[in-house]
């Protein structure tokens, strides 16, 4: 409490702030994710945060965790039931339909943006959370999902990340042939109904295979033993899968095939696909997707074939974090403070800032502001993570130079003329 009396605001448990600090990693992934974006051809979409309820609950399914537990629904003024959403491919589908984008045509899109889902917070888990995400639609062979599953993996080289990740991949079948094992399946479960816990009972009626996806390690031997998905699937998801495989291998991606991979979204159909790493504890999958041919008829348009993934930025920003891979050239900062000695030069200390901003459009500049004693200034300009700082006194002023002291280096302070600057300082920056 403060002597006020007023309690203090914190924010929301799961949402958290991204502080100065915090950001030049951010800065750093997200220009990676943008350029390579480019590179392959994806071009990026932006959709509101907020949605019609239905929208989720028609594609992610009513009965998946996210739906029935996780979802942040409320009523607006005018009584419509609207959620923030829990992830992006239901909008981005809604937002390329609304928009004839599926018209005769096919598209690549990626997006990036918040996400919120109420689950226990965790490290690598939160409440408000960040994808990246890539949706291709109107592709239905396998090139396109090797395609997106290529360009996962070359982000990873690029980051460092390459040693650090597994591929798990599956394949759910088609609807039809998911239908069938499901029986299969739930005929299995019943056999075994003394070994399912609470969970998996309830899964039992509304949804058989994510039971597969149990934790439980005393379900562990029975799910094991347990009938395969890929051993049921129709011919023609199987021969997707067989190329998708081939196409990987061709292209030097290696993988793991996890016949309990089933995801907790309702919509995929064949290829289903995971990157997880070991490094970050129980929250290790940093990237997911798959198909989901189904969803743009589900959603009312003509039968589109379409196939994503989507990145938690969090847990790829702890991972580089963890294994210390984020370049200290990319932790941002100025590389020069200006200041003037004393106020007598403040207004040319801001000209001559303006200056070099307009002649060097690279550097980044700090100049000194609030005045202060010359030992607070040179504090600042200490503190800064600037490699040179730029001194202006009268004596500068009236010789119209500039003194160059470096503050990280060992070497002698020296003084040059003001318009030399803009020639001299990026060698000086460089060595
Ligand atoms: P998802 O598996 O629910 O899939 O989420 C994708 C990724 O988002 C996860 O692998 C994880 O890295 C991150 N993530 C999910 N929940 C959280 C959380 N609470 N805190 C931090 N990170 C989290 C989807 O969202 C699908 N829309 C992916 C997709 C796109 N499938 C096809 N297209």
């Amino acid at each position: 409490m403060s002597k006020s009396g007023a309690k203090k605001i914190q924010a929301i448990r799961g949402m958290n702030d991204l502080l100065p600090s915090d950001s030049p990693r951010w800065q750093f992934f997200e220009a990676k994710v943008r350029t390579l974006m480019q590179r392959y051809g994806f071009d990026e979409i932006r959709m509101p945060i907020v949605e019609q309820t239905a929208l989720f609950a028609r594609s992610i399914g009513e009965v998946t965790d996210i739906v029935e537990k996780e979802m942040y629904t409320f009523e607006d003024r005018n009584g419509d039931s609207l959620t923030l959403r829990p992830e992006g491919t239901a909008s981005c589908l809604r937002a390329a339909m609304e928009h004839g984008l599926l018209y005769n045509q096919t598209q690549r899109l990626w997006y990036q943006g918040p996400m919120f889902r109420h689950e226990r917070p965790q490290k690598g888990r939160y409440r408000q959370f960040h994808q990246v995400g890539v949706e291709a639609y109107g592709f239905d062979g396998p090139d396109i999902d090797a395609e997106v599953i290529l360009l996962s993996a070359r982000l990873w080289q690029e980051l460092g990340l390459s040693e650090h990740v597994t591929l798990e991949l599956n394949s759910l079948g088609s609807l039809e042939a998911r239908a069938a094992y499901r029986e299969t399946l739930v005929a299995y479960f019943n056999e075994h109904r003394a070994l399912l816990d609470e969970d998996s009972l309830r899964r039992l009626e509304s949804n058989p295979l994510r039971i597969l996806d149990s934790k439980n390690p005393d379900m562990a031997a029975m799910l094991d033993a347990a009938p395969q998905l890929l051993e049921h699937l129709d011919d023609e998801s199987r021969e997707h899968f067989e190329a998708l495989k081939r196409m990987l291998e061709a292209a030097g991606v290696q993988y793991v095939i996890n016949p309990r991979l089933v995801r907790g979204l309702d919509y995929y159909s064949r290829t289903v696909f995971e990157w997880t790493t070991t490094a970050l504890g129980s929250q290790g999958t940093v990237c997911a997707g798959g198909r989901y041919d189904g969803l743009v008829e589900q959603l009312g348009g003509k039968p589109t074939p379409a196939v994503g993934f989507a990145m938690g930025i969090e847990r790829l920003i702890l991972l580089l974090d963890t294994l210390a891979l984020v370049p200290s050239e990319a932790l941002g900062g100025s590389d020069v403070y200006l200041l003037a000695l004393d106020d007598s030069a403040t207004t040319e200390a801001l000209t001559l800032a303006e200056r070099l901003r307009s002649e060097l459009p690279e550097l980044a500049l700090t100049l000194h502001c609030g005045g202060g004693s010359f030992k607070s200034r040179m504090k600042k300009a200490d503190k800064s993570s600037a490699r040179i700082a730029l001194l202006l006194g009268e004596d500068e002023v009236a010789s119209g130079s500039v003194t160059v002291k470096f503050l990280r280096d060992d070497r002698e302070q020296r003084q040059i003329n003001q318009r030399e600057l803009a020639t001299i300082l990026p060698e000086l920056l460089t060595r």
